[in-house]
């Protein structure tokens, strides 16, 4: 025993006494003897639109390029008739063209113009084949919309409805012209079939001239039945994670490829077909359909803080190139353009948070939300490097926004990396003006994470607090391997030790589109009909939907070897239901009893759950292979001082109910 006592420790898995006793000063005197307190929004997301995460992800919109605004710009081999096919079933002729002279707004520049010479027996027109084909159900309801212009004198009767190459998937659709200015006409079509990869068809039925722009086609039943909404299931997924905040809509895509591509948070909101899209960073287009109010909505709707982030007025530094072999550089607008910039994002703030009575608060309460969106949190720049153009730029920015909206806290951005040139030049600039909040991205190997579980026991707790934007451990091949999911579960144990610093954490990206990723790992993977959580995503949530807002130190303990660094565990409380929540992670091939002495908690209930995650270290939960690694819950009794048997590559999550609500 005395040998292995030399080998073995044990591990006190709440450590970093010394920042403790710091933060002790600070404590106001209410907290339980030995709790702290840390964030209670500990855990959120961060939604991006890559790897199609919004048009054809969770923007619900079926048709792709319904306003022919494709181009090679946004990717190569695109241009304004990507998705569509010119349709003469039945022998019919015409032309298809498209032009930009008489728009329907000019923000909107490109729509198709129909020609039919001779309709034929089915008429003449376009096909859209959605986003690998368009997901319907059999007695489901879809809203379909389209603008429309007669170009010739007389009246030209349209008809839309679902396909598949066998046949007619749905009702058909009628309408006729009524009008020589653009005019909106609209529909409801069910499908008679379920299909994975339909096909829209529009057609005009008599000779004549006419042009097409919008067509759009929404399940009825989107998330909360929300017009212009999101996929319910996919934005379900999310939902399930109780995600405390989301951080939107970028990343990259907000600092922009160059200057002109930077995002505006001003052309995405108003009616969609007034909207300004544009280029995707991630090389294919974004509509903004999902665009601020559905950001702040969807938010609203979930439960989050909104955490919107603007760019700091400079363009990425690898603008042109990528992120692995640079750019052209960064690009700062000038002194009179961030003029106008730093406006707009005073009035993003009226536009969430602003009265009716003024002018962006009118347009929210336009858009049918009179109500605040209550935005507590604006980031500034996005892994920005921090040269003298950046700083300048980022400095005029905060001081505005610092001194008329004292009660935002502002969220500045430390570069790409965990440590290096732009981290440390972040972190001294954050320090010299006393930024409330910094951004920390890492993407690393599942080794880094658990080499780095004490990185933050030893932050200045009178510093900048940290969100931490993006991470994720990135296995071999880019896989969400348990193992990964591990790793990050291990870490995360940290952040919630740490939650006095750590304010906020999320995982990066959010979402991926089977076949269209340009970043892999991501946290949901989903085709037009399936959404595949991962493990990593069961990790997010078990974390999520047991967050705390006390931290208990050395409350659990466990025989292993301080450096094997498989084993962490933490301790919270969440105050409004009084739970104590343990959780445990073993990331090694053997059970671990975990020693677990709840003695300074006073009296608890005996009667608690355990939901374990655990299994293979290789295994991976995939949309074409079986979902095999998910979370199971039981019952157990615990006592005062027990021993928890941590399964092997295990995460569990034990959650105490609070002896008085118990009763009640
Ligand atoms: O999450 C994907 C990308 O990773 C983000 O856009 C960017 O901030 C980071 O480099």
């Amino acid at each position: 025993m005395k040998k292995l006592a030399c080998f073995f420790v044990y591990v006190f898995v709440c450590m970093g006494m010394h920042a403790e006793a710091q933060t002790a000063r600070k404590v106001k005197p209410k907290l339980p003897a030995g709790s702290k307190a840390i964030s209670p929004h500990l855990f959120g997301i961060f939604f991006e639109d890559i790897n199609y995460a919004a048009d054809g992800g969770l923007y619900a919109e079926l048709i792709q390029n319904r306003s022919f605004e494709y181009t090679a710009s946004d990717n190569r081999e695109w241009h304004p008739l990507t998705a569509w096919r010119y349709t003469t079933e039945g022998f019919g002729y015409g032309t298809i063209s498209v032009e930009t002279n008489a728009p329907i707004h000019a923000n909107n520049p490109h729509y198709a113009v129909l020609n039919v010479e001779d309709e034929g027996r089915e008429g003449v027109g376009l096909t859209n084949t959605g986003f690998d084909g368009i997901a319907i159900k059999a007695g489901e309801q879809y809203d379909l919309s389209v603008f429309l212009k007669q170009l010739s004198d007389n009246a030209i009767p349209v008809t839309v409805y679902l396909k598949s190459r066998k046949g007619k998937l749905s009702n058909e659709a009628a309408f006729s012209t009524q009008s020589k200015d653009w005019k909106k006409y609209t529909a409801t079509i069910t499908a008679t079939e379920t299909n994975d990869s339909a096909m829209l068809v529009i057609v005009a039925k008599t000779k004549g001239k006419l042009a097409l722009d919008m067509i759009s086609l929404f399940p009825q039943k989107t998330f909360k039945n929300r017009p212009n909404g999101l996929r319910a299931d996919l934005a379900q997924a999310i939902a399930d994670l109780q995600p405390k905040f989301m951080r939107f809509p970028g990343g990259c895509l907000v600092h922009g490829d160059g200057l002109g591509n930077i995002y505006h948070w001003k052309h995405t909101i108003g009616p969609v077909e007034q909207r300004i899209g544009q280029r995707n960073i991630w090389n294919y287009h974004q509509s903004v359909g999902l665009g601020y109010f559905e950001y702040f909505q969807f938010c609203e709707d979930i439960g989050a803080k909104p955490l919107p982030v603007v760019a700091a007025g400079v363009s990425c530094q690898n603008s042109g190139g990528t992120w692995r072999i640079g750019g052209t550089g960064q690009k700062g607008f000038t002194q009179e353009e961030m003029k106008a910039y730093i406006q707009d994002i005073l009035d993003l703030i009226e536009y969430a948070n602003g009265s009716p009575a003024t002018t962006w608060g009118a347009k929210r309460a336009a858009a049918g939300h009179p109500e605040p969106f209550h935005l507590e949190y604006i980031g500034i720049g996005n892994e920005d490097k921090i040269t003298p153009v950046f700083r300048e730029r980022f400095r005029m920015i905060y001081d505005v926004v610092h001194a008329k909206h004292p009660e935002i806290t502002i969220i500045g951005t430390t570069g790409p990396f965990h440590s290096g040139e732009d981290y440390d030049l972040g972190w001294q600039f954050a320090n010299e003006i006393k930024v409330d909040m910094v951004d920390e991205h890492y993407y690393e190997k599942p080794e880094w994470f658990i080499n780095n579980l004490k990185r933050y026991d030893n932050y200045s707790r009178a510093a900048s607090k940290v969100y931490v934007g993006e991470y994720a451990a990135h296995d071999a091949g880019r896989k969400n391997t348990l193992r990964s999911s591990l790793a990050e579960a291990l870490y995360m144990t940290s952040l919630e030790r740490n939650g006095d610093v750590v304010q906020f954490s999320s995982y990066a990206p959010l979402l991926g589109r089977r076949g269209h990723t340009q970043w892999n790992p991501n946290l949901i993977y989903f085709t037009g009909t399936q959404v595949c959580p991962t493990i990593n995503y069961y990790v997010q949530k078990l974390f999520a939907n047991n967050e705390g807002d006390l931290y208990y130190s050395n409350i659990i303990t466990a025989n292993v070897p301080d450096t094997a660094k498989t084993f962490a565990a933490s301790c919270v409380k969440d105050s409004k239901t009084g739970d104590i929540i343990l959780k445990i992670v073993n990331r090694d091939s053997v059970v671990v009893p975990a020693k677990i002495n709840l003695g300074s908690l006073g009296s608890l209930n005996g009667k608690a759950t355990v939901t374990t995650l655990s299994g293979d270290p290789m295994a991976e939960n995939r949309c074409d292979a079986a979902q095999n690694i998910l979370p199971k819950t039981s019952n157990i009794t615990i006592s005062k001082s027990f021993l928890y048997q941590a399964p092997a590559f295990s995460l569990s999550v034990i959650r105490i109910q609070n002896r008085s609500m118990g009763k009640k």
